[in-house]
């Protein structure tokens, strides 16, 4: 066998799924793991799967050595310390101008740190985003490489077969920026995944608990919505989950699943990352605090006792509801939380890019995400067209078209909310997108107040609408003194 064009090193499901699909699209490639039965499973796979060119080793010498100059190894392993076991080992036997790349869901300061440290060695790197699951992995992932640019140059012809591709836009892959900005970028991205699902859920609780829409008409619910400008990968997947039955007992699968969501940390991150910006990213966090309350199970069981034996039952009333009605306004309402949601999650983009000198094409990402990825949607073509329009957008929701959108939609989006309120359903992601729009639209909000609060008690000073500089008023001098004079 002569050498392989690339390597891969680190074999569970995905990494396995990305050298098949790179392997497939004609690049032999070389595959390496600690546990060798993992290799050679690999390599059992890609018999199986149709011959594809798939070398197996054992040893990271020889791994490494089987793969042509410059050496390009991806690594696909568990994000912090074993990313940082991986590189010592291969870096031990690779030479000047060869290049490694992180496919985890690395911290993007790891990645920058570990680019500064193999520079010494005279290696590149790339922290590569890598969405799309297992099943992206093998078919078609979005990718977000960022890092040396002499390294993506090495291997985009690879990364542009590999990636998802979707008609008129391209293969979903772009070199994203230098440093860590793939890794943000795909943090912001998992951030975006966190309130699109809350969202969804959100009017699957409003349908459910106030519409009484049983299962199956949630599927056909969510089957049409996909034909329309909700068309998604989420949207599709939801209403699959809808008409799947439960294989150990009656009724349906997703009645029985416990209502307590699990998470890994990107989304935490974001909000993180967020609050350090001081950018507002409520839908986000809202997200996220949904995902915190659903872990107190046992706390909610006893919460719901408590508020029942005081008399506080159910609170949905048993009036009819006008179904066509309430499914076409919940529909309204999660397309303008999500356009919401999508706004806060590129501006958080955009301020770390005018942080670090990224010099990061929002469009462009909204373009890689329009395939592969969990948030993979039609809507994105409309936010990459609003970025084409004008690049130094200060927020999607004032991109006219985006902007008549919610004006079409807010009725329905305030009567959806209002509804749920009224009902006790919680709605945390809508109700936090619309209180972004209804804060961020208006000219002027009650901050003024705020702002002789902090006057007062601390002398923060304040400015004034009406002439420049800057002020502080004795406002408890005053107070005080006309007290007296009331007293009189
Ligand atoms: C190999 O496989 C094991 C177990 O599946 C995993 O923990 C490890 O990180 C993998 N990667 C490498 C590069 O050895």
């Amino acid at each position: 066998m002569g050498l392989t064009r690339i390597g891969l090193a680190g074999l569970a499901v995905m990494g396995q799924n990305l050298a098949l699909n790179i392997a497939e699209k004609g690049f032999p490639i070389s595959v390496y793991n600690r546990t060798t039965s993992k290799v050679d499973e690999t390599v059992e796979r890609a018999k199986v799967e149709g011959n594809l060119p798939v070398y197996g080793f054992h040893d990271p010498a020889s791994f490494v050595h089987s793969i042509q100059k410059p050496r390009v190894i991806i690594i696909l392993v568990k994000a912090g310390a074993p990313v940082d076991q991986t590189i010592a080992t291969l870096s031990a036997h690779m030479e000047e101008g060869d290049c490694i790349i992180d496919g985890g869901n690395e911290w993007y300061e790891n990645t920058e740190r570990r680019e500064k440290a193999v520079a010494e060695l005279g290696l590149l790197y790339l922290g590569m985003g890598v969405s799309g699951g297992e099943d992206g992995a093998r078919n078609g992932p979005s990718l977000m490489p960022g890092g040396s640019y002499e390294a993506y140059k090495n291997i985009e012809d690879i990364l542009l077969k590999v990636a998802a591709q979707v008609p008129d836009s391209g293969p979903c892959v772009t070199y994203v920026g230098k440093g860590g900005s793939g890794n943000f970028v795909k943090m912001v991205h998992n951030g975006i995944e966190y309130g699109d699902m809350q969202l969804i859920a959100e009017a699957y609780d409003v349908l459910k608990s106030v519409g009484k829409l049983s299962n199956d008409e949630l599927q056909e619910v969510f089957s049409e919505w996909n034909k329309g400008e909700l068309l998604s990968f989420l949207i599709e997947i939801t209403s699959d989950i809808f008409g799947i039955k439960d294989d150990k007992g009656e009724g349906y699968l997703v009645d029985k699943v416990l209502d307590k969501t699990g998470m890994k940390g990107t989304g935490k991150w974001t909000v993180q990352q967020a609050a350090e910006l001081s950018v507002a990213a409520p839908t986000i966090a809202a997200s996220l605090d949904s995902r915190f309350l659903s872990g107190l199970k046992e706390e909610r069981v006893e919460a719901a006792k408590v508020f029942k034996s005081g008399g506080f039952g159910d609170i949905l009333s048993s009036q009819p509801v006008d179904k066509a009605k309430l499914i076409e306004d919940v529909r309204q309402a999660l397309y303008a939380s999500k356009i919401c949601s999508y706004a806060q999650g590129m501006n958080l983009i955009r301020a770390k890019s005018m942080e670090k000198g990224w010099d990061l094409k929002l469009g462009e990402l909204a373009r890689i995400w329009k395939g592969g990825c969990i948030i993979r949607a039609i809507f994105l073509d409309r936010i990459k067209k609003a970025y084409d329009r004008n690049p130094e957008l200060p927020s999607l929701l004032v991109d006219p078209e985006f902007a008549k959108e919610i004006l079409d939609r807010q009725s329905a989006w305030r009567r959806v909310i209002c509804l749920a309120i009224n009902a006790g359903i919680s709605t945390p992601g809508m109700s936090a997108s619309l209180a972004y729009f209804d804060t961020y639209r208006r000219e002027r909000v009650p901050a003024n107040l705020v702002q002789a609060q902090r006057d007062y008690f601390g002398a923060h000073t304040y400015e004034r609408i009406d002439m420049p500089g800057s002020f502080h008023t004795e406002w408890f001098k005053i107070a005080k003194q006309s007290k007296i004079r009331g007293h009189l």
